[in-house]
């Protein structure tokens, strides 16, 4: 018997020809600082890293606690099955949310519970509870999270793209996942880590099943800058036009009849007039992120990005209606 693999979904490139403009990945169109881009381009590829990534380790954190990996979605991955070597029996997964978590969770036989609030949330079993803060897609953020009785992972890729509020408490003793190349435009560098609220069970299967030089070189050095006064100057910069292009984005699609939920991040969920649009958008070069596999059949992601994309969406979405009309 041979299983259908369980394959995710994504916005951003897949393998049809290149999108002239991209409003379907969630990364930052202002690429990264300049400093931070040259440590990348100078990265050493002729050595390996040092495989205990000790200096990063203390740079970022404590380095007892820090895990290394291959990005938010390897970290998925491996924090799931970590979870499960320690005893967790359902992953519970905020719906709409980002697709791995269940992905993760079914590839190793897991119960999948989704929740939309936090008071959905009641296991029956040892439990891996994901939070996504602020979500993907919707871009949603909840006031205060309580205390949960799990083991508890925040997922924090968009938090340096949250564009209004401030980031809620966390439940205590839950785990961090960073993965900041969203936030700085190198969606190509794959690299970020965990914090661990403690060097338990979970922690040790995550550290063990880490594969050896899990981190590039380059990855190394992505990760390194990513807590210097000047990315995080750069990031505020980046974070005051980013409002800027969203607020003019939304008043096109407001205009063109596109129904928008609220959001504090720089993309968020819309309803285009017709289930149609993505499809002919893509005809026109212009990439929407279809939200069906979200369970929002209708609707789109779309992401803010520059003036001169925001004038070709508008050009599309007239011809569109002028077809229709
Ligand atoms: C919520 C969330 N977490 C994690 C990831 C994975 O990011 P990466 O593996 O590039 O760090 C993504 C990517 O879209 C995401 O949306």
């Amino acid at each position: 018997m041979t299983l259908s693999p369980l394959l995710p979904e994504h916005g951003g490139p897949d393998d049809g020809p290149a999108a002239a403009f991209d409003f379907s990945t969630n990364a930052s169109p202002l690429g990264p600082p300049p400093a931070l881009l040259a440590a990348v381009q100078a990265a050493d590829r002729s050595r390996y890293p040092d495989p205990g990534y000790r200096a990063l380790r203390r740079l970022v954190g404590d380095e007892a606690l820090v895990l290394p990996t291959a990005g938010g979605a390897e970290g998925i991955r491996r924090l799931t099955l970590a979870a499960m070597l320690a005893g967790r029996r359902e992953v519970w997964v905020p719906q709409p949310g980002f697709g791995d978590y269940a992905l993760a969770a079914r590839a190793l036989g897991l119960a999948v519970k989704p929740y939309a609030a936090p008071a959905d949330i009641a296991p029956e079993a040892p439990a891996l509870v994901w939070i996504c803060e602020p979500c993907n897609p919707t871009g949603a953020s909840v006031e205060a999270w309580p205390a949960l009785d799990a083991l508890v992972i925040v997922d924090r890729a968009y938090e340096p793209l949250r564009l209004q509020g401030d980031a809620p408490a966390l439940p205590p003793g839950a785990w961090q996942l960073v993965c900041p190349n969203k936030a700085l435009g190198l969606t190509g560098i794959r690299a970020g880590y965990a914090v661990a609220p403690a060097a338990d069970a979970v922690w040790s299967h995550a550290l063990s099943l880490a594969p050896s030089w899990v981190l590039s070189a380059e990855g190394v050095a992505m990760l390194t800058h990513w807590p210097s006064d000047d990315t995080q100057r750069w990031l505020a910069g980046t974070r005051a036009t980013l409002r800027d292009w969203t607020a003019a984005q939304r008043a096109l699609l407001a205009d063109l009849d596109w129904a928008q939920l609220p959001s504090n991040t720089n993309f968020w969920l819309a309803r285009p007039p017709r289930a149609d649009y993505a499809p002919r958008l893509r005809e026109r070069g212009i990439r929407v992120r279809d939200a069906a596999s979200f369970g929002l059949p209708g609707w789109v992601r779309v992401s803010a990005q520059p003036p001169a994309a925001r004038q070709a969406l508008q050009q599309a979405l007239l011809e569109i209606e002028g077809e229709d009309a």
